[in-house]
């Protein structure tokens, strides 16, 4: 990147390498270090291609206004499509990219004018960096989230293939990190494609709100020139024209909603790592994770770390703090465009970069990733994770269920006391004296009670919609092929 250290060129009309506005410095010696504090173009080069989008659809506006030819409108397309391959094939090393020039906005600018001359120097009528930039980042955060939806879909494909596969071994559910109920192994996964699909909604939803077009605000006033905003809106593919110029140039709305939708993406993230790095450990021994996706210790031969899920967990931190930075930079700004908006690019591109590369990780991990049927089996005989079933099963006797509750805890702490595991270890009359002990009588329960106990016949017994058993796993399974297109 070049870097002016001084400037001593006298008053002029802005030339490629010099600010539109610079002659009002009148001769001034500049400070190298305004160039390089003010810049942006480091890093708001990324929205070329929407700045472009955005400068075609403008120019084609005033043409049809009559406030450009259609000769400048072809040279402008021209020039502006020749720009655009010239840096998709140079990237960051695109003559054009100039500090000095600040941003992405002006360097556009200053090469097409540099290429076609007056008619590039026609553009920017009726226009000002405020409402460009405001365009920029919302047409760029439309494709951002289309990009998003399908790494989210690929992740769940993910989740849903390993459900096809090992969805059908029964495990243990945790509420409170305690041993709660049985549920199927698919079942668990299918809740995270569930939660991922939810973070994928929530950032299309924000599009809904978002997509209104503030071109044609100019930098706080709107314009006094007869610029037709519907048609910039229509093809530009966005809602309506914004209300007020004001707000449209002095809100980042869009911006925070988007950071905040991808802090919600990461939380799921980081929670799935937390579980899998839980079940990964010797303590649970539920799962095999690749060892591609593990690292060893430099003195721990044994060692096995699951460091990618690690960072994974690690990262979401680095979410957070964007949302607030984001926040901060916006709370205290008075109305119009404000320098500090600059900024927030810096949020928004990390915060999709680090969420977008934890998705592809986590798609390779759960690709690669094996349950350890035996060692889930050994779990789901402690815990007695079928008490609740047993309550079910009294309560169909006609026993009120705070009864039925009382009863199936005697007989808990009566298979602790017998060193019985499990509560299908007890005789049909130790069921009825339980039962009998509340006044229940003596024959509520019969042999059928042993058909309610076991965990693999829990996980079959449950029927509610959206169960974690057979029949809710299947039947969501079913649900989410269809809608993955698998
Ligand atoms: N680089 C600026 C930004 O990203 C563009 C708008 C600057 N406008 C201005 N009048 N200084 O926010």
């Amino acid at each position: 990147m070049s870097r002016r250290s001084k400037s001593t060129s006298s008053p002029r009309a802005g030339t490629a390498t010099t600010k539109s506005w610079e002659s009002v410095k009148g001769g001034l010696v500049a400070d190298s270090l305004v160039s390089s504090f003010v810049e942006s173009v480091s890093f708001d080069r990324r929205l070329y291609k929407h700045d472009i989008a955005g400068s075609l659809a403008h120019a084609r506006m005033l043409a049809d206004c009559d406030l450009i030819s259609k000769k400048d409108l072809g040279q402008i397309t021209k020039g502006l499509g020749q720009i655009s391959k010239q840096i998709d094939r140079l990237g960051d090393a695109w003559p054009g990219w100039k500090t000095e020039l600040e941003d992405v906005h002006m360097c556009l600018e200053a090469a097409l004018i540099e290429m076609i001359g007056d008619a590039g120097r026609r553009l920017h009528t009726g226009r000002s960096r405020n409402d460009q930039v405001a365009l920029d980042l919302k047409l760029w955060i439309r494709d951002a989230v289309t990009d998003l939806r399908h790494m989210i879909d690929d992740l769940s494909r993910s989740f849903v293939t390993l459900a096809v596969h090992h969805g059908q071994i029964v495990m243990p559910a945790y509420t409170h990190l305690q041993r709660a109920q049985p549920i199927m192994v698919g079942a668990e996964l299918l809740a995270w494609v569930e939660a991922l699909d939810r973070g994928a909604t929530r950032l299309e939803q924000l599009l809904s709100l978002g997509l209104e077009n503030p071109l044609g605000s100019g930098a706080i006033a709107g314009s006094s020139l007869h610029l037709n905003r519907h048609h910039t809106t229509k093809s530009l593919g966005l809602k309506r024209p914004t209300a007020n110029s004001i707000d449209a140039t002095a809100t980042r709305d869009v911006a925070l909603d988007f950071v905040y939708g991808l802090a919600m993406i990461a939380t799921t993230l980081s929670r799935w790592a937390e579980q899998w790095i839980l079940y990964a450990s010797t303590e649970f021994d539920f799962i095999r994770l690749s060892e591609i996706y593990t690292t060893g210790s430099s003195m721990m031969p044994q060692k096995r770390n699951p460091d990618m899920l690690e960072l994974i967990r690690g990262r979401c931190g680095d979410l957070y703090g964007r949302l607030v930075a984001l926040l901060t930079m916006c709370k205290g700004l008075p109305l119009g465009y404000n320098r500090d908006l600059q900024e927030d690019k810096r949020h928004i591109f990390d915060a999709y970069d680090g969420v977008a590369e934890c998705l592809v990780m986590a798609s390779k991990i759960v690709r690669t990733t094996q349950y350890d049927k035996s060692r889930i089996a050994n779990a789901l005989d402690k815990g007695f994770l079928d008490a609740t079933s047993l309550a079910d099963y009294l309560v169909t006797k006609g026993v009120p269920f705070r009864t039925a509750h009382q009863v199936v805890g005697q007989l808990v702490r009566q298979c602790e006391q017998m060193g019985y595991e499990q509560l299908s270890q007890l005789k049909m009359a130790d069921f009825n004296q339980a039962c009998h002990a509340v006044k229940l009588g003596t024959k509520r329960c019969s042999n059928d009670v042993y058909k309610w106990l076991g965990a693999e016949n829990v996980v079959k017994r449950y029927c509610t919609t959206g169960n974690a058993g057979a029949s809710g796993v299947r039947r969501q399974l079913q649900s989410w092929r269809k809608r993955l297109k698998m």
